[in-house]
């Protein structure tokens, strides 16, 4: 930010080595007292320490040297410098090289902002109003619970005593070792925690409050426990078996064991992120953990089962080798994000979740990756805003995408072996990008670390340009790069390039590759033998390599065939589609081209094919809400999901798995909000039903059955719908209606939704899921949240303190405009209304409006006349 003062990390004279901690919250007045005890090492003579330390009150400190004298020396001044989140504290004597203790006595606020040492707000099963006291730690908020070296290299061991009341659960990472009166006040007991390994203090966590449990032991050895709130400790079972099969598998594919004794995950009601890794004491939001055997639909099942993949996988990446600074952020979130697709197969076979990695999380790094505004997945952090502003899809996703092109290019066997040296390296210790290259490079002998540099440190990737010629019985196919951008091919002077691991296939086994080269220059020339003018030519197969593809028009001429009749694998089915998209929006075809394309889907069975049609259907349906043929594309949408719709029918039927319900619900909900008049009737029926009770509808119905009343639906419909919203007993029910609400067409109802969303009906965390989907729905709301916004900007900010959750509301609220003037008004209003973490998203979504003002100029009116003449009887 300008102005500010160059950030530094923390000197390095004195460091610690062992956190002895006691804390003692304060439930009701929502303070807490502190006393750290800490064995340092001076590595030079100093009378200063400086450490970090945030919303905190230091009342006393001294260090003690060790050693004969015992002489304690006070420490005369604590100086804070709140904007670096530090404080100095002085001593009148030098402290002498050599080891020590240091004492400091402290108070902090419990505060309401999910980050630090918070409280969590929930209601007992009487209906009573109650707190727990939590932790999110994760980036740089450990410093607001206590003071420490709160960077990610600078691990110590802790040994941690919580003070809390007799009859509530203290959890932490570690396991109880020692419980005891409290002698100053008979209510409290002092439970004492097992020292920790070596770790950083970011993934340090403590939980008091009531819960009930559900626990189990892994085939290793380990203590799984699934924390719940009092009275649900059934709907902690799926986690509990997906956990205690996790672990066991990780075990084996690192070769590594889980460290600790135990491992507990928990359910807190107010919560930040999805879910947080804490060695030892997974904290979790309700809806990525709770699954009701009867409530909870197939897709939070599946949630449940990546997050839980996720965060075990970070016990070993992440918790027992870290990264040395937070550039290395991306080793942490990107390899947790693809391993947990590997965790979930091994688990839901039948949830073909690799698939679903394509559309989820390859696609969408691709659309932001093509940003002039995005950045290098290795990016230069310092100030906690920054860091707070990478935990984005280019970490997470593109991560994980570029690790899977990884592994796909060296295979298993040796990814695996380089993974096991590297985890034996760099255990208890730090390691950044660079440590991880070397160690795959040595396992396979290939040159790791020149490919994925290509791909971590320059932001982006390329567009592969692909032509072919027949030259007798063989093929002959020229591959060119250039980068990609979401405004058309780079034609600047200097265009980057990559090291492309590039596979082909034929139409003679399309999931097997035929040949696999490494484009490492600009322009290369392959030959493939014995392929005959019938058979056709694909590159990419199983959508793996990180770039998009332009074929020849004669060449995509021939896979469109195996688009309509299947024989293309679902997976390139989808890329396909996925690559034609993204060229349209960049102008390098038209759209009428994609919208043919997509006719082609007609006979499609594959549930993630659907899905990713059908959300960048969303997106051109968003983009033609500006014009006055919105209608038009309604129609094609119906008339695309009608096949489909009628196949599959409202019921579930004997023998089919959970594909089939995502399925169902995606298409049902999709007809429904196009007006699909059959599937609108039914709804409003089965909704009736539903609300009468008479007939509950299966948890798979709800979401779509919701949104279709909701979108057709008036003030009575949304009186009914935030009444269940008041009747849910599960966040998962609550959340699923949230979601919807913003489909309601009135003005005066937007509002009243809107004002919902900052209600107390509605937990922080999600706040911005609510007006994310009034913005979402239709051109009346992407104007009314975005009023609203601006008009509860203070309130909004404060609510979230800055945090990954205001930019992800910004996102939401502006992302969808399409006027040249509104990319002007958003930045202006953001010079005014500071969001330092969420500086660079801003410019992202100015970029994304004035890409959608383009796309809607170059081609709005041959789409509008591409879906009238698609009505029209032929002359
Ligand atoms: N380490 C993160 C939690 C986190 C996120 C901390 C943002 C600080 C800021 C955790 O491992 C994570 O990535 N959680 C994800 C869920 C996951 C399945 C992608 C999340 O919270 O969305
Ligand atoms: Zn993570």
């Amino acid at each position: 930010m300008a102005g500010r003062r160059p950030f530094v990390r923390l000197p390095t004279d004195v460091y610690p080595v062992n956190y002895g901690l006691s804390l003692k919250p304060d439930l009701v007045d929502f303070t807490f007292e502190g006393k750290l005890e800490a064995a340092v090492e001076v590595t030079q003579a100093t009378n200063q320490i400086v450490m970090n330390c945030a919303d905190i009150d230091i009342i006393t400190a001294s260090f003690v040297p060790e050693g004969g004298e015992g002489e304690e020396i006070n420490a005369t001044g604590f100086n804070y410098q709140n904007e670096d989140e530090k404080v100095t504290l002085s001593f009148p004597s030098a402290l002498q090289k050599g080891s020590g203790k240091l004492k400091i006595d402290f108070v902090g606020e419990l505060n309401d902002k999910m980050k630090g040492f918070y409280r969590s707000k929930y209601a007992s099963p009487s209906g009573e109003v109650r707190y727990a006291a939590v932790t999110q730690f994760e980036a740089t908020d450990a410093r607001r619970a206590f003071p420490c070296w709160d960077e990610p290299a600078i691990k110590a061991t802790f040994d941690i005593t919580l003070i809390v009341p007799m009859d509530q659960v203290a959890l932490s990472n570690m396991n109880v070792i020692d419980r005891e009166p409290y002698l100053e006040d008979d209510d409290l007991v002092k439970v004492k925690f097992a020292t920790t390994p070596i770790m950083s203090t970011y993934l340090v966590a403590f939980v008091i409050g009531e819960y009930d449990f559900v626990e189990a032991q892994s085939s290793d050895g380990v203590l799984v426990r699934v924390y719940t709130p009092i009275g649900k400790a059934e709907q902690g079972k799926f986690a509990l078996e997906v956990a205690t099969k996790t672990l066991p598998f990780y075990n084996d594919y690192f070769n590594v064991p889980y460290p600790l004794p135990k491992i507990d995950l928990i359910a807190i009601a107010d919560f930040a992120a999805g879910a947080m890794e804490n060695w030892g004491l997974v904290t979790y939001r309700e809806t990525a953990l709770l699954i009701d055997p009867k409530n909870s639909c197939s897709s939070s099942r599946q949630w449940v089962a990546l997050v839980v993949g996720h965060e075990l996988a970070h016990q070993w990446f992440g918790n027992l080798v870290t990264m040395e600074w937070w550039t290395h952020l991306w080793l942490n979130e990107g390899f947790a994000s693809w391993i947990e697709y590997l965790c979930v197969d091994h688990c839901f076979p039948e949830y073909d979740i690799w698939t679903q990695f394509v559309s989820a999380d390859y696609t969408r790094a691709l659309d932001l990756d093509a940003l002039d505004n995005s950045h290098p997945i290795e990016v230069n952090v310092g100030h906690p805003s920054e860091v707070d502003e990478i935990f984005d899809a280019i970490s997470y996703s593109k991560g994980a995408s570029v690790i899977r092109m990884l592994h796909n290019y060296i295979g298993d066997t040796d990814f695996r072996k380089g993974m096991n040296a590297y985890l034996l390296k760099f255990q208890h210790k730090n390691a950044s990008t660079e440590d991880l290259w070397d160690c795959l490079e040595q396992a396979s002998g290939k040159p790791i670390a020149a490919v994925m540099s290509s791909w971590t440190k320059q932001m982006g990737f390329p567009i592969i340009v692909v032509d072919q010629e027949q030259q007798g019985e063989d093929r002959v196919v020229k591959l060119s790069q250039k980068k990609f951008c979401a405004s058309g091919p780079h034609n600047g002077e200097e265009c980057p390039s990559w090291m492309v691991p590039i596979s082909i296939c034929t139409s003679e086994d399309p999931s097997c590759t035929k040949l696999k080269v490494l484009l490492d220059r600009p322009e290369i020339t392959i030959t493939l033998n014995n392929i005959g003018t019938d058979k056709w030519v694909k590159i990419n197969p199983g959508t793996v390599g990180f770039y998009r593809i332009q074929y020849s028009s004669a060449m995509l001429d021939s896979l469109l065939p195996g688009v309509r009749d299947l024989t293309l694998p679902p997976v390139d089915r989808l890329g396909l589609q996925n690559d034609l998209f993204s060229l349209s929006r960049a102008g390098i075809i038209s759209t009428v081209e994609v919208l043919k394309l997509m006719e082609a889907f007609i006979n499609e069975p594959n549930y993630t094919v659907w899905s990713d049609l059908s959300c960048n259907l969303g997106v051109l349906s968003s983009l033609l809400s500006h014009t006055d043929f919105h209608e038009e594309i309604q129609e094609f949408i119906r008339d695309l999901f009608t096949p489909i719709g009628l196949k599959l029918g409202w019921d579930s039927k004997q023998g089919e798995g959970h594909l089939d319900a995502l399925l169902r619900g995606l298409v049902l909900g999709k007809l429904g909000k196009a007006g699909h008049k059959p599937t609108l009737e039914e709804a409003r029926r089965r909704f009736k039903d539903h609300v009468e009770g008479k007939q509950t509808l299966p948890a798979d119905l709800r979401s779509p059955v919701y949104l279709t009343v909701l979108k057709h639906g008036d003030s009575a419909t949304l009186d009914t719908m935030l009444k269940l919203h008041k009747q849910a007993d599960m966040q998962e029910e609550k959340n699923r209606i949230e979601r919807v609400l913003g489909a309601i067409s009135a003005p005066d109802l937007i509002q009243k939704v809107l004002n919902f969303a900052l209600s107390e009906e509605v937990r922080p965390q999600d706040t911005v899921s609510v007006i994310g989907g009034v913005a979402g729905s239709s051109k009346q709301g992407r104007k009314a949240a975005w009023k609203f916004v601006k008009d509860n900007w203070e309130e909004l900010h404060n609510r979230y303190q800055g945090g990954f959750l205001i930019s992800r509301l910004i996102k939401l609220s502006v992302d969808g405009f399409a006027i040249d003037k509104m990319a002007a008004e958003v930045k202006s209003f953001f010079e005014s209304h500071r969001a330092p973490a969420a500086e660079r998203t801003v410019q992202q979504c100015c970029e994304n409006i004035l890409l959608n003002a383009a796309w809607l100029q170059r081609d709005a009116s041959d789409i509008h006349h591409y879906l009238l003449q698609r009505k029209a009887p032929p002359v």
